[in-house]
Formats: structure tokens, C-alpha cells, sequence
């Protein structure tokens, strides 16, 4: 089945058959925000499933996924759309001499020498689209008012051409793993959603999900530890993405439980700092030497 999700339940049942496991918030937003039109602002750490969850809203409504990547210095030109300069140039060089400049003009900034960029894409299609605009907190504010104009607007001024308004209303979910604070009048336009690291059995079924032939017993305290792990006070706790690649490693090394010997050998799967690794390697492989999660423990 495709097209708008038809309520929460709905919305649950059909991310979870393309592979995404949502809670009620997100099952929520993801429900609401076709309905009310709205954009979605998901916060969170990285790898608790912000940017998966667009691209599950997308296949399980047969919507088309555009996706903007921001980084610093992202500008109109690569977000909205640029003049495709070269290809002017040529247009310009074949004119014959005697060709006036206005003609010539109006011929140069058309639609054929235009580039257009994913906001102005995800707008003009034909089909309603969803649109992933990811990781907007690395962008400067410059650009969040530019996003700000086309969200509310749905439309696009381009000086040469006139306005372009929006064929179909996309489906906007924007990402940012909160390294600076969003401007209020953003968050205003948007529904918003907070992800955060699962529960242990939520975050058992991703795993099973990801990674099925796992014994059961071994997945269960593989995300026993990486819970341990993150509460500890570490400069970047393992993330979902980092308990699904532990979980596949561990499946190919035929690993049969998760003790110190494994996590020690393991470990930099799932930290990647120096500092981390030292913290995890004396509290954490302490515990499981002294069996307190071992299986004749639990
Ligand atoms: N609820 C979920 N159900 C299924 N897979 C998930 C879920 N949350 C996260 N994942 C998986 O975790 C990994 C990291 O997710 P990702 O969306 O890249 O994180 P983020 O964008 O928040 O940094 C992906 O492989 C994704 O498939
Ligand atoms: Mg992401």
C-alpha cells in the first residue's frame, strides 16, 4: 500500500513493513505532517534513526526522496537552483552577430539554462515528493531563512524568470543533531520530534532487524552492553548505527557471547576515541570479566 498514511496506527504498521521501527512520536509526526502540511524538525543525537526515518516515509508512501545534504557554506546555488553558465556561453557564441541582446536574453535565462537543486526540484515535481533536508544545523542562519521562505511560501523567486510556485506540497522532514540551536522562527513552522537512544527491546529489534541471524541470546547482551556503555560519560556514545555494526561483526567473527575477550578485541567498532576505548576497556570489561552480565548471571 502507498500514499498518505491514514493515522497513527496506520503510519506504525507501514514504516515498520519498510524496515523502520517507530515509536508513537514518531509514528505521530509522521501522520500529522501529511495532514496538516506541516515540515518536521527531527532532533537528536547522531545515529538514533533521523535521516532513516525520511527515507522510511518515502518508501512507505511511494513518494519519491529528495534529499538536500547541508554542510557549512551551503548556499542558494546549490540548494535552489544556478544558471548553468557554460552552456549560456555557448548558447551566446553560436548566436549569429546580428542577433539583438534582448532576444538573446530572454533565450539564455529559460528554463533550458537553468540548474535546478533539490529544493526547486522537490517544488516543481510532478509528483508530490518527500524532502530531506539533512542535517540543517550545519548550515549558517543566512541559509535558514532562505529555507524559512520557501516553506512558508512554497514558492521560489527567481529574478530573471518570476515566480515558481510550488506544482505539488512535498513532504519536508529536516534533520540536526543539535550541534548549535535552531532559530525559533524555523522550529515555529515545523512539527517537532525528538529522537533518542531506544530502549534495550526496542533496540533489540532494530538489531534482529538488521542483523536476524544473531543468536538471540548474544543480541541480547550486545545491547545490555552498549546501554552500559552509553551511560557512561563518554566524548561519543555508540549510536544505533554502531550497535547494528557491532551486531554484524559479531555474527561474522561467530562470536557465542559478548564476554571481555570479545568486547576487548570488538570494542573499537562501537567507540572511536582514545580516551572512550581507555573508559570502556576498565569499567565495562571489568563487569563482564567478573560475570555480572554474563548468561549464567542473567
Ligand atoms: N527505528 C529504527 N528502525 C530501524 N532501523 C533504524 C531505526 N533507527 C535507526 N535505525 C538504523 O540505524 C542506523 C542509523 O540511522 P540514521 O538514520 O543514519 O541516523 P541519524 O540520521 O540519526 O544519524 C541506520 O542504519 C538505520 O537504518
Ligand atoms: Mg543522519
Amino acid at each position: 500500500m502507498s500514499g498518505e498514511f491514514t493515522s497513527i496506527e496506520d503510519a506504525r504498521e507501514r514504516l515498520a513493513g519498510v524496515g523502520y521501527l517507530a515509536d508513537e512520536p514518531a509514528s505521530l509526526v509522521s501522520f500529522l505532517a501529511g495532514r496538516l502540511g506541516k515540515p518536521v524538525l527531527v532532533e537528536g543525537p547522531a545515529g538514533v534513526g533521523k535521516t532513516e526515518l525520511a527515507k522510511a516515509v518515502s518508501r512507505a508512501t511511494g513518494r519519491h526522496l529528495i534529499r538536500l545534504q547541508c554542510y557549512e557554506g551551503l548556499d542558494e546555488a546549490k540548494a535552489l537552483y544556478e544558471w548553468n553558465y557554460r552552456k549560456q556561453l555557448l548558447r551566446i557564441q553560436t548566436e549569429a552577430a546580428d542577433t539583438g541582446w534582448q532576444e538573446v536574453k530572454d533565450d539564455i535565462f529559460g528554463e533550458e539554462f537553468m540548474l535546478a537543486r533539490p529544493l526547486l526540484t522537490a517544488i516543481t515535481a510532478e509528483q508530490p515528493v518527500v524532502l530531506l533536508i539533512d542535517e540543517i544545523d550545519k548550515t549558517d542562519q543566512e541559509f535558514e531563512a532562505l529555507l524559512l521562505e520557501v516553506l512558508s511560501d512554497f514558492q521560489i523567486s527567481i529574478p530573471e524568470m518570476g515566480v515558481v510556485e510550488a506544482r505539488t506540497r512535498p513532504l519536508v522532514l529536516l534533520t540536526s543533531n543539535n550541534s548549535r540551536e535552531l532559530t525559533e522562527a524555523l522550529k515555529r513552522r515545523c512539527l517537532y520530534l525528538w529522537l533518542d537512544y531506544p530502549t534495550i527491546e526496542r533496540e533489540l529489534e532494530i538489531v534482529h532487524l538488521h542483523a536476524p541471524e544473531l543468536d538471540q541470546a548474544v543480541a541480547r547482551k550486545l545491547v545490555e552492553v552498549i546501554h552500559m556503555v552509553r551511560s557512561l560519560y563518554l566524548k561519543k556514545p555508540p549510536s544505533i548505527a554502531e550497535s547494528i555494526d557491532w551486531s554484524r561483526a559479531l555474527l561474522l567473527l561467530g562470536a557465542e557471547d559478548v564476554d571481555k575477550a570479545v568486547l576487548e578485541r570488538t570494542m573499537s567498532i562501537i567507540v572511536k576515541h582514545r580516551t572512550d576505548l581507555d573508559l570502556v576497556a576498565e569499567r565495562v570489561g571489568v563487569k563482564l570479566g567478573d560475570g555480572v552480565l554474563g548468561r549464567q548471571a542473567g
